[in-house]
């Protein structure tokens, strides 16, 4: 019993001891999601001027500041680079939210081969940690095969069908980045369906441009024999009014790069209208 009773204290000892650091703890998360919440509810007070004032929402630099003023007031040199993602993690919440805040639907990226859908579509997804959807690869892991193949094999009516399909099922989700294929305007459900899911953006460049840009690629079965401006131009101008019509807002990419268009994009969906509660 005794010897039963030392053994008890032997072992509650230290099990004290941890309780007592874990109380702390403790009490440090309860006041760590205490400022969270404070920092996260004057993140949407900086929302709700930079839209009042039409200021660009996301801004770089100020995050580059935020994570220098971290590294500046760690006293722990070795919690220097787990304090810099704790910070980085912050941001990249605080953009999440703010995004689902100003678009809580799709946004849809149209437009011909090479106009930048992919590129922007990424630009974006990143900056406002939206999932990114590209409607050729989803179908390309649907089917197991290239799009380059599948049209090869199946002609472009098969791969226009799998298309509408695709595009039915994505337009469904919500908050996300669709980046579609260069054909999808050619059918009236497809547009319907886009439409009906988010604000739909042209992507528009010139057929030098877009020459410049996908010359040497050869997975694109529709320019297969026209890959040249001329064979581009035709193309375009026999798909422009289907662009169009689909379109809420268009954007020319031409001699411009990916950031600054995914930047156009934020400022003119943030014209819309939208509440901090
Ligand atoms: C097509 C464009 C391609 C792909 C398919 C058909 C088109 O997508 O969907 O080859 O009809 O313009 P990208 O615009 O992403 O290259």
């Amino acid at each position: 019993m005794l010897q039963n009773g030392i053994l008890q204290k032997r072992r509650c000892k230290p099990l004290d001891t941890l309780n007592q650091i874990r109380k702390r703890i403790d009490t440090y998360d309860r006041e760590l999601i205490q400022l969270f919440e404070k920092r996260m509810e004057e993140v949407l007070q900086v929302l709700s001027f930079k839209k009042e004032h039409k200021m660009p929402i996301f801004q770089k630099e100020r995050e580059e500041q935020v994570l220098k003023k971290a590294a500046e007031n760690i006293q722990n040199p070795l919690f220097e680079a787990e304090a810099r993602e704790f910070f980085e993690a912050i941001m990249r919440i605080s953009r999440k939210l703010q995004a689902k805040l100003l678009f809580p639907y799709n946004i849809v990226l149209i437009g011909f081969m090479g106009a930048g859908k992919s590129a922007v579509g990424k630009e974006l997804s990143l900056l406002l940690e939206m999932e990114l959807i590209d409607i050729d690869a989803y179908i390309e892991r649907e089917i197991q095969m290239t799009i380059a193949d599948l049209f090869e094999r199946y002609g472009e009516d098969y791969f226009r069908d799998r298309e509408e399909e695709a595009v039915e099922k994505i337009s469904k989700k919500k908050n996300c980045i669709i980046s579609c294929g260069g054909g999808v305007v050619l059918r009236e459900k497809n547009i319907a369906n886009l439409k009906k899911s988010g604000k739909v953006i042209f992507l528009e460049a010139k057929a030098e441009t877009i020459y410049s840009r996908i010359h040497d690629d050869t997975t694109r079965p529709l320019l297969k024999g026209h890959m040249t401006v001329e064979g581009i131009q035709k193309k375009l101008e026999q798909r422009e009014s289907y662009y169009q019509r689909a379109a809420d807002f268009v954007i020319s990419t031409d001699h411009r790069t990916e950031k600054e268009i995914a930047q156009e994009i934020i400022s003119l969906l943030c014209e819309g209208s939208f509440a901090v509660k």
